[in-house]
């Protein structure tokens, strides 16, 4: 293999730029040409630039939010034709290694681009953590980190004023974004899809916090679980105490990548590249016990992650 690609696909995700930086550096560094694909997979149906990439162009972007090819979610690479065509413009420019920066859908897309007769190997990057297969995947931190900045400025507020405020927090279909900053953030209550919510114990616990003399309460609330204004409706009218609410959105998504996001980034870069030119394929980099090994791609995308019980129930003892 001579000439291999990189794209990064779906929501970016910070941590995302250590991660195409390592793909163009140890690529070149075996001596392969690489090519940065502009706005994932539908950059490359339609047409975008394929930039080839040299030592600098990855200079100064480790230390950089949001991924410097762009991104974009497509759906109409589900379509055959829409594969054929972007396997075709690779095929044409002489690369047949591609590497895939992304979440589960965007796997889902590199698989098809495998049947097409192009080499693939995806590096799970989503601030979600719902990849299954691996322990985390790139961004995860950092919006967990941004999260915990927002929730102790909130803290601040919320203290003085006597409030209970109610964070909606992102994670699409998931609550491990919800539960890992709830958990670090010291919640009084983590409501996620994974586990229904009682929704009169939580209040039934507020009130007894106040009782203690509490001088505010936090309710962190996964995207995928419920409205944070319904959650603070009902709250309200359950305790009649005043709540306010805070839709972080795509703040949880921007911002400088940690040590974490950079350090992932960079080892799950570097074995992708080592697992093209060992001529592998329908492979995805993943965290297991520390060390970076490769699993199956359709890992990703055939079923979910398994959402931490042991977590959750730490999270209610701990949470009053
Ligand atoms: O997958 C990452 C994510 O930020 C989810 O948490 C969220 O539901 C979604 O992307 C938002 O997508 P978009 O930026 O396309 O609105």
């Amino acid at each position: 293999m001579q000439k291999i690609a990189v794209l990064t696909s779906g929501g970016d995700a910070p941590g995302m730029n250590a991660a195409i930086r390592a793909v163009v550096r140890t690529g070149l560094y075996h001596g392969l040409e690489v090519f940065g694909v502009e706005r994932g997979f539908s950059g490359l149906v339609n047409g975008s630039k394929m930039k080839p990439f040299n030592l600098g162009s990855v200079a100064g972007i480790i230390h950089r939010g949001g991924t410097i090819l762009h991104t974009a979610r497509s759906p109409e690479f589900c379509e055959q034709a829409a594969q054929e065509k972007a396997a075709r413009r690779l095929l044409d420019a002489g690369i047949t290694g591609l590497v895939v920066i992304g979440g589960g859908g965007s796997f889902y897309g590199a698989q098809a681009l495998q049947d097409q007769g192009i080499k693939v190997v995806g590096v799970p990057a989503t601030i979600d953590h719902d990849i299954p297969g691996t322990d985390s995947s790139i961004g995860f931190d950092t919006a967990v980190n941004t999260i915990l900045d927002a929730i102790t400025r909130l803290r601040d507020t919320a203290t003085s004023h006597e409030r209970i405020f109610i964070v909606e927090v992102m994670g699409r279909e998931s609550g491990f974004i919800a539960l890992a900053a709830g958990i670090a953030g010291g919640a009084e209550a983590i409501i996620v899809p994974e586990v229904e919510a009682d929704l009169e114990k939580i209040c039934r616990r507020l009130l007894e916090g106040i009782a203690r003399k509490k001088t505010h309460s936090l309710i962190l609330v996964a995207e995928g679980a419920a409205s944070a204004y319904d959650v603070g409706e009902t709250v309200h009218q359950l305790t009649d105490l005043e709540t306010k609410v805070t839709v972080l959105g795509h703040v949880q998504r921007g911002g400088a990548p940690s040590a974490v996001d950079r350090l992932l980034g960079s080892r799950m870069g570097a074995a992708a590249v080592e697992l093209l030119r060992r001529d592998s394929s329908g492979l995805m980099t993943a965290l297991r016990d520390g060390g970076i090994v490769a699993v199956p791609l359709a890992k990703s995308f055939i079923s979910g992650r398994v959402f931490p019980k042991d977590l959750y129930e730490l999270s209610q003892i701990l949470a009053r």
